[in-house]
């Protein structure tokens, strides 16, 4: 009986878990996927799928604002690693590794480049 509820429990969790994740809507070459995947692990939640924008007040990170020259890759490193300077972002510090920042840079620049606003 016990066990029964337990295992309810869980598959509920495991539903929520995986109805929350945010998945990207487009397709990328393989050397980009892994950044992708963190993305969406890491910043979709709240830079929405594909980095297009959520519901809340995070802003599109496609979008000439922040393309290279205008917020250079180590603007990006180290608002991911102390949040922004309005802290309205907290820090990421936590959940990404350098090569993690490193793969979600490569995979945002190439986002950017595939979308006509920055190459
Ligand atoms: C908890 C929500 C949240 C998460 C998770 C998050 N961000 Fe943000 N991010 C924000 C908000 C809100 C802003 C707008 C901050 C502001 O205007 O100060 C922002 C702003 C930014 C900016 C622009 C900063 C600036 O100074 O204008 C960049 C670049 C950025 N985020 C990249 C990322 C990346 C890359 C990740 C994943 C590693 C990430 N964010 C994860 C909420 C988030």
């Amino acid at each position: 009986m016990n066990y029964l509820r337990i295992s309810l429990q869980l598959t509920a969790l495991v539903f929520l878990f995986t109805a929350c994740t945010i998945e990207p809507k487009k397709k990328v070459p393989l050397e980009y996927q892994a950044g992708q995947k963190e993305f969406h692990r890491v910043c979709a939640g709240c830079h929405g799928a594909d980095a297009l924008g959520g519901w809340g007040k995070a802003p599109k990170l496609i979008q000439k604002k922040f393309i290279k020259e205008n917020f250079s890759n180590g603007k990006i490193a180290s608002t991911i690693l102390k949040g922004s300077s309005s802290g309205a972002m907290p820090s990421q510090k936590n959940r990404v590794s350098d090569q993690t920042i490193k793969e979600i840079i490569k995979y945002i620049r190439y986002s950017q480049a595939q979308s006509g606003i920055s190459n």
